[in-house]
């Protein structure tokens, strides 16, 4: 009897929904914070106490820009707080926001989605009035409909639940300004309250300009994935079109720009090198390729299956590159990595082309050296056997052969003249093509690139590496 009076007590609107943020990883702890500045009362839940204690204190336990200034204000304004209780999150809370992960199952190419189920179950156990469960992890199409499933048979009798699906489409490293100021608002899926509820928590933004889109349920699954396997695909274009600069002479970046004046085509995401990595874009097309098989959509597997094939051969291309560069083999040369990280102003080395190529080069029996200006402590977490220094520099000491594998800006504005005098060798692998070749070259450095060696080079391709 109690019980169901507190329930009725809770279920008075309230004037301002609070929120409740289930999972504060990259996109959850972001997402809590930017809530927070945008007015309202935001609770952070997650599973892992050292995590929540260190959000709690105001202390990110990972690299993003921006991110920890905002998590202090907001745990000293009193608008947010963290906590392992999710059942006392939920009750203090009228919208829950899913931001667990869904990373790539460890037995084959299918998002693993046990963390999103699990928390949908643990909301929908613990509400004790009525709720809106809001979906921000990136799922395959047709889960959120399982999902409203299970959410309707766990929540409590008597209490009204609707789940929903608000992709989130933040950028590692822009986080902050990508959740503040996002390019679009995606609403799946909701019932004309709902609507209007997200429409209240994202009013700053849709002042400020922000497009909304409302759409059904599996529309709004689809936006996020087809988004990223686009971004990928983009890449993965301009990494063919690099090999066959390659071949013929020509300049990727030149060319690059070219097409990127295009409003059409667009310059960003045309970059070539070394090709992408991260927690999102290789997990997310082998998601949607696996999703896609499953549902007979055999032409977005076959496409995607390119995609994914041209990215990982870059890395041997960068990693055969370095081999001839050491006179045909690797055993005993002294190779120094700028780059662990997957992109720069980020910590994140999950599937880091970076590390990839560092730690193959190792296994040839190189002596391999890694500088990475944030990324050093998670790189030594994932690969233990290979060195990392505090500099460049340090890196840099005596090496016969220099990899610059993340465009850091430290590493882009790098003075090839000082660190010519620190290495054995003037011979770079510009794998991002960020450095200014033309520069490099007159400090007397070999400059490889992909998809940017002049004519010449082609030509005298392995005379003038193993010179
Ligand atoms: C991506 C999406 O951009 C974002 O919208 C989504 O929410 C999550 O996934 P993120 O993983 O942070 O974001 O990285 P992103 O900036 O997209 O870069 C991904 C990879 O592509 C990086 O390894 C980067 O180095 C590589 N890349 C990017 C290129 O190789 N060339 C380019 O031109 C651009």
């Amino acid at each position: 009897m109690k019980a169901r009076r507190e329930m009725e007590s809770s279920r008075r609107p309230a004037s301002k929904p609070r929120v409740s943020v289930i999972g504060t990883g990259y996109l959850g702890a972001t997402h809590a914070a930017a809530m927070a500045e945008l007015g309202f009362e935001v609770v952070g839940v997650d599973t892992d106490p050292a995590k929540v204690e260190a959000l709690g204190a105001g202390r990110v336990p990972f690299f993003e820009p921006d991110l920890p200034d905002l998590i202090a204000k907001h745990l000293a304004t009193g608008r947010l707080r963290f906590t392992t209780d999710l059942a006392d999150a939920v009750a203090m809370s009228d919208v829950h926001f899913i931001c667990v992960g869904t990373p790539q199952s460890s037995t084959g190419q299918a998002a693993n989605l046990d963390y999103v189920t699990s928390a949908v179950s643990a909301v929908a156990r613990s509400l004790t009035h009525d709720g809106l469960v809001v979906g921000k992890s990136t799922v395959p199409v047709g889960t959120a409909d399982g999902l409203r499933e299970l959410l309707a048979a766990l929540a409590p009798e008597g209490v009204a639940a609707e789940l929903i699906w608000n992709p989130e489409f933040l950028r590692e490293g822009k986080a902050v300004d990508d959740t503040l100021r996002p390019d679009r608002i995606v609403i799946g899926g909701a019932s004309p309250a709902a609507e209007s509820t997200l429409r209240a928590l994202y009013a700053t933004p849709i002042a400020g300009g922000t497009p909304v889109i409302a759409c059904g349920l599996t529309t709004a699954e689809l936006v996020k994935v087809s988004a990223n396997a686009f971004l990928a695909t983009k890449i993965s274009f301009i990494n063919a079109i690099a090999e066959l600069c390659d071949t013929a002479g020509a300049d990727v970046d030149d060319l690059a720009d070219a097409l990127g004046h295009d409003p059409r085509i667009g310059r960003q995401f045309l970059n070539a090198g070394l090709g992408f990595g991260g927690g999102c874009l290789p997990k997310d097309i082998r998601a949607l390729m696996h999703r896609s098989g499953e549902l007979g959509a055999l032409g977005v597997v076959g496409l995607l299956q390119q995609v994914d094939e041209i990215n990982m051969t870059q890395r041997q291309k960068i990693v055969d590159m370095a081999i001839r560069m050491c006179g045909g083999s690797a055993l005993t040369a002294r190779i120094a990595v700028l780059g662990a990280a997957f992109k720069p102003q980020t910590d994140d080395v999950r599937d880091s082309p970076a590390l990839n190529v560092a730690a193959a080069l190792h296994l040839r029996g190189a002596h391999v050296s890694v500088y990475d200006p944030a990324a050093g402590g998670t790189g030594k977490r994932t690969f233990p056997t290979l060195t990392f220094v505090d500099s460049a520099e340090a890196a840099l000491q005596d090496a016969d052969l220099v990899l610059v594998l993340t465009e850091w800006p430290e590493f882009v504005s790098a003075d090839p003249e000082s660190f010519g005098k620190i290495v054995r060798t003037r011979a770079v692998i510009d794998a991002r093509n960020c450095l200014d070749a033309v520069a490099w070259r007159a400090a007397g450095w070999t400059v490889q690139g992909l998809g940017r060696t002049p004519v010449r080079e082609v030509a005298e391709d392995r005379s003038l590496l193993f010179a």
